[in-house]
């Protein structure tokens, strides 16, 4: 019988994790459970650093971003050692379940424990990149679209009265997924994206004859995983002599208030992860299809989820 579950956020922050943690904690506590947070991701569980949670642990965070247990990267716990130490301070701590919030890292993490702790372990789909494979949506990516999608309006307002060429660079590892949304939504010019190839001379062709039919600014989106700003506004300058801008957004797109649809999403996902360890589930994730919660293997999650590119990538093009 569980009595006792842990709770931890890992990898990059992403805004609503907070309201995903009130809600594990409080539906926790309403079903009678103990809740251990435990801080600093997978780095604080090997290092033991356990706190008591109760219903006041929780109170006036479901409007803040980042996350109160705060988080970290933590390579050690990849290793079989990093393994045996979280293992061994779960057992000594008592603790018959885990929470685990976070991105394909955090849960290639929670796959690891899930080969060497074999008791229930639910995680929630939860990172800006929402680059979880079987899911449409992750806890924070909406508010990271939000804030990128502000930065960039308030870009081609300058864009276009010093009719100039700004290249906006994206978070998104291996991901196009942020850069695509904010170059639809923004009605962006051009986007690079890791999941499709470009070249500059095309790239430079498209822009020369752009401005022979009287375009005068332009918003070229570049995901991180793709290039950097800085380079792909070097080889503009280069190949065609024009004045280019470059703005990287960085972690500006992890910051903020997550929206309502972040806050609901986190909501409806900590009480779903903890329904799920009450029902024994192990090693499963849990995240939003359509407007519907489904659960499905953390090892098929983190599989490399492939995006829409093709046709929004068309409808960007035809659109400039
Ligand atoms: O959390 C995802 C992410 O924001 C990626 O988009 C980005 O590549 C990475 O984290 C940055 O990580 P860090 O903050 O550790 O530099």
């Amino acid at each position: 019988m569980i009595k006792k579950i842990g709770i931890l956020t890992s990898g990059g922050d992403a805004p609503g994790m907070n309201a995903a943690i009130r809600s594990s904690v409080r539906y926790a506590l309403y079903n009678k459970l103990e809740v251990m947070g435990i801080y600093r991701g997978y780095a604080g569980l090997i290092n033991e650093e356990l706190v008591q949670m109760n219903h006041r642990s929780v109170s006036n965070i479901i409007n803040l971003g980042g996350t109160i247990l705060k988080t970290a990267r933590c390579p050690e716990f990849f290793t079989d050692e990093g393994q045996k130490r979280a293992v061994e301070v779960l057992k000594k701590n008592n603790i018959d379940a885990l929470v685990i919030i976070g991105g394909n890292g955090t849960q290639s993490g929670a796959n690891a424990l899930a080969k060497n702790w074999h008791v229930p372990l639910v995680c929630i789909a939860s990172t800006i990149d929402n680059d979880l494979n079987g899911f449409d949506y992750t806890i924070g990516s909406d508010t990271a679209v939000n804030t990128a999608l502000d930065a960039i309006d308030k870009i081609r307002n300058t864009s276009t009265s010093m009719e100039r060429i700004f290249v906006v660079e994206v978070m998104g590892r291996n991901s196009g997924f942020i850069a695509m949304q904010v170059a639809l939504a923004g009605g962006a010019e051009e986007v690079l994206v890791p999941e499709r190839k470009f070249d500059y001379e095309s790239l430079c062709h498209d822009i020369v004859n752009g401005n022979l039919r009287g375009k005068v600014s332009w918003i070229i989106i570049v995901a991180e995983g793709a290039a950097s700003a800085a380079e792909v506004s070097k080889q503009i300058q280069e190949m065609t002599e024009l004045d280019v801008r470059v703005v990287t957004l960085g972690h500006i797109q992890r910051g903020g208030n997550p929206t309502a649809r972040d806050r609901i999403l986190a909501t409806r996902l900590g009480a779903a992860s903890v329904d799920l360890i009450l029902k024994n589930q192990f090693a499963k994730t849990v995240g939003l299809v359509g407007e519907d919660l489904k659960v499905i293997d953390t090892e098929v999650a983190i599989q490399k989820k492939k995006i829409e590119v093709d046709y929004f990538y068309k409808l960007i093009r035809v659109l400039t």
